[in-house]
Parts: C-alpha cells; sequence; structure tokens
C-alpha cells in the first residue's frame, strides 16, 4: 500500500488550479443513466472514486470516453445504451457509498432498481432512510432482500409527483436531496422537496438536469419544486470546482505560513471556511476585486475566482460547529483542527454532521497535538509546533488533516494508507512538491521498522 513521507517545515508558495468537485461530479455522472443520449462532463477529477463510479455506470449499460481539454482537465462523455441490467452489486457499492445515487435515476428511467444497502462506514453511521423514505413518497414499493434495496415504480412505470420532506436528525441529505431530485424530474406531476439540502453540489446536478430538459425550480434553498417530464436528453455541462480541495489548500497555505495563489476557486460556496480562517489570522484575498466586481461581479466569477492566501505570523483560535451548507462544512473539519492544533490558545470544534468524525484525534495526538474530546466537541489547545510520526490515514479527510499536520510539523511523518486520499484529492504529493513541499509517495513495504499497513480497511468517506 502506498504511504507519503513527508519532511515538514517548509513553507508553501506558488499558484495551483482546483480541480472539479468529487462530490458534484459523482451524482451528476449517475444523471446520465436518464437518457440515452451523451452527457458530457468537463472538468471531473481525476480520482479513486470516480474510477468506481464509471465501473458502476458501465455494469448498468452506461459507458465512457475520455478527453483531455487544453488545460489538461479530463472531458467525460457518457452515453447509457443497454438498459438491462439495473443492479449496483455490493461489490461496488461497498467501495463506495456514493453509489446509492445510481437508485434515483435507475427508478426514474427503468422503473426498478436493485441497489445493495451501503453498510458501515469509519466516519459514523450512514444511513439512507431519508433517500428511500424520497422514494417512497413518489410512489415506489422497496423492500430488502438479500441487502439489497428493490425498488419498483407504480404498475404505471412512472413516478408520481409528490411533496416530500428530506430533513433528517443531522440536518438534510445532500446525495438523497440529488437522488429524489433526479427520480421527480421523470415523474409525473409536481414534486415539492421541503428540508431539501442546499449545498452546491445539489444547485450543479439541477443544472445538468435543467440542461437535459428537467424542470427544476429552487435548487439551493431548502425547498425545490420539480415538475416531472416525460424524457430527458443529453447535454454538455462543467462541474464546479471542489470547494473541499479549495478550502483544504487554504489550510495548507496557512499550516505552513506560505503563501498560495488558489485558481478556479469556489469563494462563493466557501463563506463560512473563509470565516472562520479570517477569524484566525489567515487572509483570503481575491485577486481582481475592485468596489466595481464586488457590487457587479457574478456568481459564476466566484465560483471561478482567483484568491491569494497567507498568513498572520501568530494564528488566533476560533470555535467552529459543522453544519449543513451554507455553515462549516464537515468535510473541512479534519483539515481545520490539524491547523488550530499550532494556533495560539484553545479552540473549540464541535461536529453535528457526523458526530462520530474523530479518528484523526488520536492520530494528531501522535503528532503532539493537545486535544480533549467530549462526545461531538473537541478541545484543541494549541502547541508551538507539532512533531512528525508515524500516522495511520483512516478516511478522506482524516487522511488530509494529517498530511497537512505533517507538513508543518518538525522531522518527518510518514501517513499510511492514502488509498483514501486519493479518492478525493488529485495526485495531492504532485501538487504539493510543486508548491514546495517535501513529500514523496513510496510503497510502505519500502519503509524501514513500520508496521505493515493491513489490508483490507472497508471504510469509505464518498
Ligand atoms: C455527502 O454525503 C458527501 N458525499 C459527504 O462527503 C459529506 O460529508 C456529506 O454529504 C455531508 O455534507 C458525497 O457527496 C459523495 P448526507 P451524503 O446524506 O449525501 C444523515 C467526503 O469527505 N442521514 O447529507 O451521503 C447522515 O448520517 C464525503 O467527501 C440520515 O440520517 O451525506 C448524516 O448525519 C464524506 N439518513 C447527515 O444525515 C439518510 O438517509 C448528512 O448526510 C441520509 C443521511
Amino acid at each position: 500500500m502506498d504511504a507519503f513521507v513527508i519532511r515538514g517545515g517548509r513553507k508553501l508558495s506558488g499558484r495551483l488550479t482546483i480541480n472539479g468537485s468529487k462530490n458534484a461530479s459523482l451524482p451528476l455522472m449517475a444523471a446520465a443513466l436518464m437518457t440515452h443520449q451523451p452527457v458530457t462532463l468537463r472538468g471531473v477529477p481525476r480520482l479513486a472514486d470516480i474510477a468506481n463510479m464509471r465501473r458502476l455506470l458501465a455494469e448498468l449499460g452506461c459507458s465512457d470516453s475520455e478527453t483531455t481539454d487544453a488545460d489538461g482537465r479530463s472531458i467525460l462523455t457518457l452515453r447509457t445504451a443497454d438498459d438491462s441490467n439495473s443492479h449496483a452489486r455490493y461489490d461496488i457499492v461497498r467501495t463506495m457509498r456514493a453509489s446509492i445515487c445510481v437508485l434515483g435515476p435507475l427508478l426514474a428511467r427503468r422503473g426498478h432498481a436493485r441497489v445493495s444497502m451501503p453498510g458501515g462506514c469509519s466516519i459514523g453511521d450512514r444511513p439512507v432512510d431519508l433517500h428511500l423514505r424520497g422514494m417512497e413518497a413518489l410512489g415506489a414499493d422497496i423492500t430488502l432482500e438479500s441487502g439489497d434495496i428493490i425498488a419498483r415504480a407504480p404498475a404505471t412505470g412512472r413516478l408520481r409527483g409528490a411533496r416530500i420532506f428530506l430533513g433528517g436528525p443531522f440536518g438534510p441529505t445532500v446525495l438523497g436531496t440529488s437522488n429524489v431530485m433526479c427520480a421527480a424530474s421523470l415523474a409525473d406531476g409536481v414534486t415539492i422537496i421541503e428540508s431539501a439540502a442546499c449545498e452546491p453540489e445539489v444547485v450543479d446536478v439541477a443544472n445538468l438536469l435543467n440542461a437535459m430538459g428537467a424542470r427544476i425550480r429552487g435548487a439551493g434553498t431548502p425547498r425545490i419544486v420539480i415538475e416531472g417530464v416525460k424524457e430527458l436528453h443529453g447535454a454538455d455541462h462543467e462541474v464546479i470546482p471542489d470547494r473541499i480541495e479549495a478550502g483544504t489548500y487554504m489550510m495548507a497555505a496557512a499550516i505552513t505560513n506560505g503563501r498560495l495563489v488558489l485558481d478556479n476557486c469556489p469563494i462563493d460556496c466557501l463563506l463560512a471556511a473563509v470565516d472562520r480562517l479570517e477569524h484566525m489570522g489567515v487572509h483570503i484575498k481575491v485577486l481582481g476585486d475592485t468596489a466595481a466586481t464586488i457590487a457587479n461581479g457574478s456568481v459564476k466569477d466566484r465560483m471561478h475566482a482567483t484568491v491569494e492566501v497567507s498568513r498572520d505570523r501568530t494564528l488566533r483560535p476560533v470555535q467552529v460547529t459543522t453544519q449543513p451548507h451554507p455553515g462549516f462544512p464537515t468535510d473541512l473539519q479534519a483539515q481545520l483542527m490539524a491547523l488550530l492544533c499550532v494556533a495560539q490558545g484553545n479552540s473549540v470544534v464541535t461536529e453535528t454532521i457526523y458526530t462520530q468524525r474523530f479518528l484523526h484525534v488520536a492520530e494528531l495526538s501522535r503528532m503532539g497535538a493537545q486535544l480533549f474530546r467530549q462526545g461531538s466537541t473537541v478541545v484543541v489547545s494549541g502547541v508551538p509546533e507539532l512533531v512528525g510520526a508515524p500516522v495511520m490515514a483512516s478516511d478522506l479527510r482524516a487522511s488530509a488533516s494529517l498530511v497537512l499536520a505533517g507538513l508543518a510539523a518538525k522531522g518527518t511523518t510518514t501517513v499510511l494508507r492514502v488509498y483514501h486520499l486519493d479518492r478525493g484529492y488529485e495526485k495531492m504529493e504532485v501538487s504539493l512538491k510543486a508548491l514546495g513541499a517535501d513529500i514523496e509517495r513510496v510503497d510502505d513495504r519500502e519503509l524501514p521498522g513500520l508496521p505493515l499497513a493491513t489490508a483490507g480497511a472497508a471504510s469509505d468517506a464518498a
């Protein structure tokens, strides 16, 4: 298995372009199951999860071809030609929970779907009851057979519009909202989703569906109204940039006391993260912003901004609570915690979306961090310096947090099991190296004196 060896203490500096969003691309790709015409997605990141989704879609009769644009970004054209297999098998679903987002498209287009029920996950319980409740409200019959969700549309073959409440105990569901939105797009009549997730990835899915001929209003607000149509057609769509990747690199600049310029940065959907970082003494400047562009600039500009990140000499502690969008994203909690470890004073981090998402706490402690966890809250007492150590990545964002800590730490940090990281960050070590980090990818069997990372961790952060 691959590991990263990081010799910390180097300031990052330079320029980096943010890739397309993983969490938008996965449901966008699944939407290609809803038409036989080609759906082209521009800027799909080259990640392990995307490869898994391509494999799943191929099994479901949707093949793809990949080309590259002038900037080297991937253009994926998906075309569904064969509707005969609607079974998303356990083998693939267990490697990637986001496989659940084929449920709505399959059910709406083919009138039936069989999707393996996603199991446990390293970041906590992740039920799919809200997805199923949404499909049932649209008239689907849902049963469970041998660990598979079996969903069938009513005898007419078509789902029917309904009013659906998608709020759960930890807020609205992001993939559940996209799933129900897809299903309702081809339903008979009007669907109103109440307590819909407002995440930018949901807006991106709505934008693709509308480009395919759907009639969706209100995406990005808690109420989404969908007028069902009989058919969807192909479309050509640009994937939004990855806000979590952008936030992670902002924190990488800050933790190394460096200065980075990020191109294609979706600053418009990072407001809570920017707010917390600025309170800490991190400066995030949108380049080219003038009073006129601030007043007149379009949202589109602010989804593809160029920002410069630098920081004060000392970092201040902050309180942060994860929340659904536009609150502080759970997917940046671990990375922010790494940064807070080197702030001057006590910070408080509360996780409200996945209350068990703290696997990075014990590993950061191995690097000298002073962390005290009680339930879903961690008090972080800043230390002057982290120290390098062998640490184990356990899920995607925890891995990113350990890499950030390693970049700042004194000495050498070895992050084991970086396959988690490869699920969400495109060649992170290559990007970091180009920005001045001393980091290399090695096979963990080459590492002297370290326990071999054991195989088979089926944890999954998508
Ligand atoms: C998406 O997962 C993201 N994944 C996650 O990113 C992200 O952490 C999460 O949204 C929250 O922002 C993708 O988009 C592929 P949810 P999703 O349904 O949609 C509970 C990463 O690191 N819930 O919005 O599966 C759930 O347990 C990953 O990139 C129910 O109770 O998350 C959680 O507490 C990890 N019942 C909360 O709602 C349900 O049916 C929000 O989950 C569904 C969810």
